[in-house]
């Protein structure tokens, strides 16, 4: 079984991202946990405990960061609803997360299992900073980390003309990150909207699907779809997370490349830009593998596979 731990700041796609690890057989995810970002902490700390719930798991969910290291929390109710989860009326409340702070389980876990877990991170960086700067030398510990983040080499923003949400939320956390030598594989927002992209088409099979977690991975969609109809003007409703989720599951069908990767901290319009060193003119280490390109089908193969049953 390969151990995944899960960092989220759960919110629709997060949710279909978490019920994909949690239903492969080969993954033992060791545990969720949860930053401010899409919704407020809290909400996110609900909306885990509900999707583990529903899955019929008993994975701890453990409460992190409630704001980035040095700015005000923005978070993006505006796209994924009030409560994260579309505002469909789920009944988000009074469940209770583990003991434990995130940043000391990331730590604790990483460094109990040498080598063997695959750390994918699923919304700002916050967590995993603050982990890294009591803890570096898990940097050389983790097997693997996977984070849905940035543009990748030439994707717009979402959030603003050039920065994508997670890494704008907390640039300064991303930078810890960036700096920390750990391997880092980045799947950015060009790729879930060239890859991932809920089209009525996609919507139907999911829909086909007829189990309960694939009603829900729909339905939860509710305030993503209109955002994505009336906003980035997209086909559907786009899934970073589950498709860097598919990445970290299988990441053969995935082209990437190592590239010297920053990010811009600051003020707007330049706030949490993804900087790409392309062609090495500013001689930056080759910090991150770059994932530049996913399958669409094999995505959504996995995908129906894992919301089936
Ligand atoms: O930009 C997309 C990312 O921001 C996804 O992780 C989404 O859940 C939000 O956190
Ligand atoms: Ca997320």
């Amino acid at each position: 079984m390969r151990k995944f731990l899960i960092d989220t700041d759960t919110a629709s796609d997060d949710a279909v991202a978490m019920c994909m690890a949690l239903r492969h057989p080969d993954i033992e995810v060791v545990g969720f946990t949860v930053v401010a970002g899409n919704v407020p902490l809290e909400q996110a700390v609900q909306n885990a405990l509900y999707t583990v719930e529903l899955c019929g798991a008993d994975t701890p969910v453990y409460a992190g960061a409630h704001a980035p290291i040095l700015r005000d929390l923005g978070t993006a109710q505006d796209v994924h609803g009030e409560d994260g989860f579309g505002d469909i009326g789920l009944d988000l409340r009074g469940r209770e997360p583990a003991n434990g702070w995130a940043p000391e389980v990331i730590v604790d876990t990483i460094r109990a299992n040498p080598g063997q877990v695959t750390l994918v991170a699923l919304g700002p960086l916050t967590n995993l900073a603050a982990a890294l700067l009591w803890a570096p030398d898990i940097a050389t510990l983790v097997e693997r980390v996977v984070i849905m983040g940035g543009t990748g080499e030439h994707g717009p923003g979402n959030i603003s003309p050039t920065a994508e949400f997670n890494f704008w939320v907390d640039p300064e956390a991303v930078r810890v990150v960036l700096r920390s030598g750990m391997p880092l594989e980045l799947v950015g927002w060009d790729i879930s909207i060239a890859s991932a992209v809920v089209t009525e088409e996609r919507r139907s099979q999911i829909r086909a699907l007829d189990s309960a977690i694939a009603h829900f991975s729909l339905d939860i969609q509710a305030t993503l779809a209109s955002y994505a109809w009336e906003e980035t003007r997209l086909a559907g409703p786009d899934f970073p997370d589950p498709i860097a989720m598919a990445h970290a599951i299988d990441p053969s069908p995935a082209t990437s490349e190592q590239l010297g990767v920053d990010i811009a901290i600051g003020p707007e319009p330049m706030r949490g830009t993804m900087i790409v060193d392309h062609y090495g003119f500013a001689q930056m280490p080759k910090n991150a593998t770059v994932v530049t390109h996913y399958p669409e089908d094999r995505f959504f193969e996995l995908l129906f596979q894992l919301l089936a049953s």
